[in-house]
C-alpha cells in the first residue's frame, strides 16, 4: 500500500475557504481596495510572448532588491510568504528538529516544519497577547533549527521589537530566525537593515497584503546572500510566474497608492478599536490592518449577523488562547462606516439576546 511520509500523516489539517467568499472581505487580511492602476494597465497590456516564455525573475529581483535596499543576491522572490517558509523549512529542519514558534500566530508555519519532519515548540504569548521574549529565549536548544516570529503577529496585531528578535538570533546561532513582515506596510517597523549583518536572520515580506495582490501569490524572502544561496537550491526558478512578475515591478513604483491605502487603514483601525472600547468589547491592541476582539459564547451568531449584514469575518476561536475571539480586517474609510455601523448593530441586537455578550477571558477558562 502506498503510505506517506511518518510526517505527513502529523501534519495538521487547514481549511480555509477556497470558495464562496462573497460581500465586504473583512475576513482574511486582504487589500480591500485593489491594487495600483499601474498594475492592471500592465497586466491588461501583457502580451502573447510573455506567457509563452518562462518567467524571468532576474530583474525583477533587482528592482525589488533595490526597493528593498538589498543587494540582489540577498533576495529572492517567493510564490508569497507561503514559499519562503516551506523552502526555509526545506533548507534547516531535519527530522527531529525543533521548529520555536510563539502562539497563537500564522498557521503555516507549523503546517510546513511538521511536514519536513519537525517537532513543533510553540511557546503561548503572555499576557494580552504580549511577545513572549524570554519564555522563547528559555526553549532554544541545540535542536532548534527554526524560529519563526511574524511581527505584526496574525491574529493578534502585537508586535516584537528589534531588540528582543536580534537576542534571539543570537542566542539560536544555529537557528534560521524568519522575522514575517507580511503586515510591515501598517506597522512600519522593520529588522530589514539587519540584513547582511546577522548571518541567521531572515525576514519575509508579501504582496498579498498592502500591495492587494494575494490572487498573484507574490511574496520576498531576504536573508544573507550565502544563506539565500542554499535556500536557492531547494526552490523552483519559477515558483513566481510571469504575470505575477510583471505586476510586482509596477507595484513596487506606486508607492503612493500603497501609501493612500496604509493612511486610510491605520485610520480605520483606531476607529473600530475606539468603537468596541465604548461597547465595553474586549479587543488587543493592533499594529496591522485586523483587530481581534473578544465576543465569547455567542461569536458564531456575531459571525453569522456580520454575514447577513454583507460583511465576512473570521471566526478565531480554535486558535490558542482565542476562544471566543473573531478577527476584523481593516479596509478603507467608507468600509469602516459600513463595518462600524454593522459592528453597532449587531452587538446591540445580540447584548439583547440571553446570553451575555460581554465576558471576560477568565470567564472563558
Ligand atoms: C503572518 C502571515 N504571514 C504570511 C501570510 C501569507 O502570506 P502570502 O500570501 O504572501 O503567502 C499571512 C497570511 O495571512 C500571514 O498572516
Amino acid at each position: 500500500m502506498l503510505r506517506p511520509r511518518k510526517a505527513v500523516l502529523k501534519v495538521k489539517e487547514y481549511h480555509p475557504p477556497l470558495g464562496g467568499r462573497q460581500g465586504l472581505r473583512l475576513d482574511f487580511n486582504e487589500n480591500t481596495a485593489g491594487c495600483s492602476p499601474r498594475v492592471l494597465a500592465r497586466l491588461g497590456a501583457l502580451g502573447l510572448e510573455t506567457l509563452a516564455k518562462y518567467p524571468e525573475r532576474e530583474s525583477v529581483e533587482r528592482a525589488v532588491a533595490g526597493f528593498l535596499r538589498l543587494a540582489p543576491a540577498q533576495v529572492l522572490l517567493t510564490n508569497g510568504v507561503d514559499e519562503a517558509i516551506h523552502l526555509l523549512c526545506q533548507t534547516y529542519i531535519e527530522p527531529g528538529d525543533e521548529l520555536l514558534i510563539p502562539v497563537p500566530t500564522y498557521s503555516m508555519y507549523e503546517i510546513y516544519a511538521a511536514a519536513a519532519g519537525a517537532e513543533i515548540v510553540g511557546v503561548p504569548a503572555g499576557e494580552d497577547f504580549r511577545f513572549p521574549a524570554e519564555a522563547l529565549l528559555r526553549q532554544i536548544t541545540p535542536r532548534t533549527r527554526l524560529i519563526a516570529v511574524a511581527t505584526p503577529n496574525n491574529p493578534t496585531g502585537s508586535v516584537a521589537g528589534e531588540s528582543v528578535l536580534l537576542k534571539l538570533a543570537e542566542a539560536a546561532p544555529d537557528a534560521a530566525l524568519l522575522v514575517d513582515e507580511a503586515y510591515f506596510e501598517f506597522h512600519q517597523k522593520t529588522v530589514m537593515p539587519r540584513i547582511g549583518s546577522i548571518p541567521n536572520l531572515f525576514v519575509a515580506r508579501t504582496f498579498s497584503k498592502a500591495f492587494g495582490l494575494a490572487g498573484l501569490r507574490a511574496g520576498v524572502l531576504a536573508g544573507c546572500a550565502e544563506q539565500m544561496n542554499l535556500v536557492r537550491r531547494v526552490g523552483s526558478p519559477y515558483s513566481v510566474n510571469a504575470v505575477a512578475l510583471a505586476c510586482v515591478q509596477e507595484a513596487i513604483a506606486d508607492t503612493a497608492h500603497i501609501d493612500g491605502y496604509v493612511t486610510q487603514v491605520r485610520r480605520g483601525r483606531e476607529r473600530v478599536q475606539s468603537v468596541l472600547r465604548e461597547l465595553g468589547i474586549k479587543f488587543w491592541p493592533s499594529e496591522a490592518n485586523f483587530v481581534l476582539f473578544l465576543i465569547g459564547e455567542q461569536r458564531l451568531a456575531f459571525v453569522e449577523a456580520m454575514r447577513r449584514r454583507g460583511i465576512l469575518v473570521r471566526d478565531r476561536n480554535s486558535d490558542p488562547g482565542c476562544a471566543g475571539c473573531v478577527r476584523i480586517t481593516i479596509g478603507t474609510d467608507a468600509q469602516t462606516d459600513v463595518a462600524i455601523a454593522a459592528l453597532r448593530e449587531v452587538i446591540g441586537e445580540l447584548s439583547g439576546a440571553n446570553a451575555p455578550l460581554v465576558v471576560t477571558r477568565t470567564s472563558l477558562g
